[in-house]
């Protein structure tokens, strides 16, 4: 008997990709799972968390722990939003709406990707909390412009623009897997898939139910109508982003603009003079070139070359509430999560997004107690210690 997500067995997010697995086929489950090429980025993401270490004050009673906090103007329940995740309805019929939804029940943002099986008003609807959409320009500008006067319109309070997709990563797993059959090809294409999708009986009948995932219904092709589910890659490489994009996306978009996908001081520096409100230190989950650093590293480097200007995010291998206080120590103002809800998505549903938002938040308030500090607004630099050679040089160097 499969457990379920709010089993006593499932106690914290890692619990939840297991369960994941079991209900996913693979090709899907790998999807969300893999990284690019040798993975060494994906794995480093989660692994350098355990290069900071924590400095606790001992005696201290801390009866209650504030996790609220102010990310550009808005107020959120707690430094965790839910990250980008393009194609979520694969993982589960309601996908989009369903994640923005526990967002806002939670008290926190969600940010919708471009590559969404839902319309944007539909997911803007769902949630009672703030929605940010984010940007690719697959289809071409003119598709884009329309996306972005319908996510204006539609109430979306921030466009972030991802800048880390000249090209679509190179994904082995899906490779092998044959994940552009499966979401391009007609229904002779799919039928290899057929024995891993009956092995998973329940998420094959909310599949055909929900009918598939055809279209993208937030990039408009002028004259064509919802751009087809194939060839996401070959879209994304024929749209890549440029600073000088920046420039038509700014005179169309007035509210905060967030630049996703920083990995370098200077790239920082550069959002800063395009006018950006924040930066996301991230590699897109290792997803696309492999062998940078992880997040974490980068972020001091980041951290100080925007010196206090904007506010700095980041993402990559969050898994517990621990790396999210150890992120928040180093400087960022708040994470964006994107498997460790993606995982509890796939696993069961909005019950699964919920129950990993629930133990992240469980978490940071022990970890906050355990450190004997009250509020996450209190935390710095000096509740941690950071141990490997390559994160403590590279702290040393923007220190000197
Ligand atoms: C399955 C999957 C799909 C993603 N799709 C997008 C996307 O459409 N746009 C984007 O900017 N980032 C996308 N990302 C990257 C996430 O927004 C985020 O940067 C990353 O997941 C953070 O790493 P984590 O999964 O370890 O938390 C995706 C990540 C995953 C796992």
């Amino acid at each position: 008997m499969p457990r379920g997500v709010n089993s006593s067995h499932i106690v914290s997010v890692p619990d939840l990709r297991p369960l994941a697995r079991r209900r996913l086929p693979k090709v899907v489950f790998d999807y969300l799972d893999g990284g690019a090429d040798g993975e060494v980025t994906l794995r480093e993401n989660c692994r350098a968390f355990e290069d900071v270490t924590f400095r606790p004050r001992g005696a201290v009673s801390v009866p209650t722990c504030d996790l609220r906090t102010r990310v550009l103007d808005f107020d959120l329940a707690l430094p965790v939003l839910l990250a980008p995740v393009g194609y979520s309805r694969l993982m589960y019929p309601e996908g989009e709406i369903a994640a923005a939804r526990c967002a806002g029940q939670a008290g926190t943002v969600y940010i919708l990707s471009t590559i969404s099986g839902h319309r944007l008003e539909d997911v803007k609807a769902a949630s009672t909390g703030p929605v940010w959409f984010q940007l690719y320009l697959m289809g071409g500008r003119a598709a884009a412009e329309g996306s972005i006067a319908r996510a204006k319109q539609a109430g979306f309070s921030a466009l972030v623009v991802t800048i880390d997709t000249a090209v679509a990563g190179m994904r082995e797993r899906d490779s092998r897997n044959g994940m552009k059959e499966l979401m391009g090809g007609g229904i002779l294409r799919k039928l290899p898939f057929l024995g891993q999708f009956l092995s998973r009986p329940a998420w094959l009948v909310r599949f055909l139910l929900d009918g598939g995932v055809p279209h993208l219904p937030n990039v408009v092709l002028p004259g064509q109508g919802p751009m087809p589910m194939t060839d996401v890659g070959a879209a994304l490489a024929s749209s890549t982003v440029t600073w000088n994009d920046l420039r038509w996306i700014r005179e169309l978009w007035s509210g905060p603009l967030i630049i996703k996908g920083v990995m370098t001081g200077e790239d920082a520096r550069r959002a800063v003079d395009e006018g950006a409100s924040a930066v996301v230190v991230s590699n897109h989950g290792g997803r696309q070139l492999d062998s940078v650093p992880a997040s974490i590293q980068v972020l001091p480097e980041v951290v100080a070359a925007v010196n206090g200007q904007i506010e700095v995010l980041m993402d990559g291998g969050v898994r517990r509430g621990s790396d999210v206080i150890k992120a928040l120590c180093l400087g960022a103002r708040a994470v964006l999560v994107g498997r460790a809800y993606a995982y509890g998505l796939a696993a069961g549903g909005p019950a699964g997004v919920t129950r990993a938002i629930g133990m992240l938040r469980t978490e940071m308030e022990r970890t906050l107690k355990l450190l004997g500090c009250s509020s996450v607004s209190a935390l710095d630099r000096s509740y941690v210690n950071v141990h490997a050679n390559r994160l403590a040089r590279e702290i040393e160097s923007v220190q000197a």
